[in-house]
């Protein structure tokens, strides 16, 4: 008799430990760089959650594409002919082959180099060389490219999800997610649009340390970056979490406020747009609470689960030159491998802005989050160090644990506002870490959630 190996056992053990850290905010190093760890993410969070995976300007016409992943899927988000937008498996139904080779472009169908078999971009098989003396039975209809069963926007973000049972997109984000975007991306009629193609690079680092980071860590800030500060380039950093808020919007969705008027001044009133922005922006279908929140501490970063971040920020590449630019970046932490991840970046400028602001917002938001921006070259070595330690033999035997100890009563100085009207919680505080707990706890639910291979 052979005995029944449980194909879950090290995933199902690392989760129980997980779990049982969590309850005094410590989060076992392994789950950093574990192939088990890994492929679990791919098939319980990213082939069921809804991922980013580009912006509405990136595709205005029919015939737009550009290339993107949903966890390691490589998919083709493509507008068709009749303003749809499809996103599609990249891979060839017939040999896999990956059937577009080029980032981004306009098409009205895809050709793949290998056999040659065409589909159209909205995903339906075209035909094939030699139609009359090869595959003369095929049916068409059941070979076109496999598509994401659910693609919807918001505020021009597109997202997908591979999963026929997802929610609605707006389920999936929930309430109170999208009452902080309307705030972030509905100040006006106009919208937003990208600058350039994203930047990409690969870089030693899970992708949960960059969402997480992204949603909750003020703490890091006076340390990681304070060299800007000592050249010029970040005023008054260490005075930074004196003036924050996080706000925490339930299923692991969470933002970073600063009180910028306090900290800088009033040239510093809404991110420090210059009024002829501010004044074009309408706020007036925005309720109370929004107003309030981006009047008094507006949101400079936040992460919605599981791998999309939000940034804005006032900069310059130099304040002695330059006048302040506020930009705005929409990143992305693509996993790649256990401990490896691509980092996407995209610039956004508003379409009501004036061109010489919206590029002067580009180089601002280039020269600290670009792939040789000052600040995330800051980020992206610090966070080298988990996925390194999570495959450490000496590091295991002893159970390390990543600390998330400023998420715990009386640990850190912290409290909820009790002025905040706005949904979910915001918290006073510099140092907390109950928004990368939330990031973890929905992170922990989606890997239990039963049923999933
Ligand atoms: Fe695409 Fe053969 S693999 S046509
Ligand atoms: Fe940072």
């Amino acid at each position: 008799m052979t005995a029944t190996v449980d194909p879950h056992a090290e995933l199902n053990s690392l989760l129980d430990r997980v779990e049982e850290g969590m309850q005094e905010n410590l989060v076992p190093i392994e789950i950093f760089s574990n192939d088990a760890i890994f492929d679990a993410e791919m098939r319980r969070i990213f082939a069921r959650c809804w991922v980013f995976v580009a912006h509405e300007s990136e595709i205005p016409s029919p015939g737009d594409y550009v290339l993107r992943r949903i966890g390691l899927d490589p998919v083709i988000v493509a507008r068709d002919e009749s303003g749809s937008v499809n996103v599609l498996s990249n891979y060839c139904r017939h040999r896999a082959t990956m059937v577009c080779q080029v980032d981004q472009g306009n098409a009205s169908h895809f050709r793949c180099p290998y056999h040659g078999w065409i589909y159209k971009n909205n995903g339906d098989w075209l035909g094939a060389p030699h139609r009359n003396r090869a595959y003369r039975k095929l049916d068409p209809k059941q070979w076109g490219l496999l598509r994401a069963p659910h693609v919807d926007s918001i505020h021009g973000l597109i997202f997908a999800s591979l999963s026929p049972d997802a929610p609605t997109l707006r389920d999936f984000l929930g309430e109170a997610t999208v009452w902080m975007l309307d705030a972030l991306f509905g100040l006006h009629p106009d919208g937003m649009r990208v600058m350039a193609p994203p930047d990409r690079m690969r870089v030693r680092t899970d992708w949960k340390s960059a969402a997480e980071n992204a949603g909750g860590d003020t703490y890091h800030a006076d340390t990681t970056h304070i060299s800007l500060d000592d050249i010029g380039l970040a005023a008054k950093l260490p005075q930074l979490n004196d003036h924050a808020r996080h706000y925490d919007l339930g299923s692991g969705n969470t933002f970073i406020g600063h009180g910028f008027v306090d900290w800088l001044g009033s040239d510093f009133w809404y991110w420090g747009y210059p009024r002829e922005l501010t004044s074009q922006f309408v706020t007036s279908g925005l309720d109370d609470a929004q107003r309030s929140m981006l009047d008094s501490h507006p949101p400079i970063t936040g992460t919605l689960f599981p791998n999309f971040s939000y940034l804005r920020f006032p900069g310059s590449p130099d304040p002695e030159t330059k006048p302040l630019a506020v930009y705005t970046s929409i990143r992305l932490w693509q996993p790649i491998a256990p401990g490896v991840q691509e980092l996407w970046n995209w610039q956004l400028s508003w379409n009501c802005s004036p061109k010489e602001y919206s590029e002067a917002c580009y180089d601002a938001g280039q020269n600290a989050f670009g792939s040789s921006g000052v600040f995330e070259q800051d980020d992206t070595v610090v966070w080298e160090g988990l996925p390194q330690a999570a495959r450490s033999v000496f590091a295991q035997k002893n159970h390390m644990m990543a600390n998330y100890q400023l998420a715990t009563e009386g640990m850190s100085e912290q409290s909820k506002d009790a002025n905040w009207q706005g949904p979910g919680i915001s918290r006073i505080t510099g140092f907390g870490e109950c928004n990368q707990m939330s990031f973890y706890r929905r992170w922990l639910k989606e890997m239990r959630q039963p049923g999933q291979q």
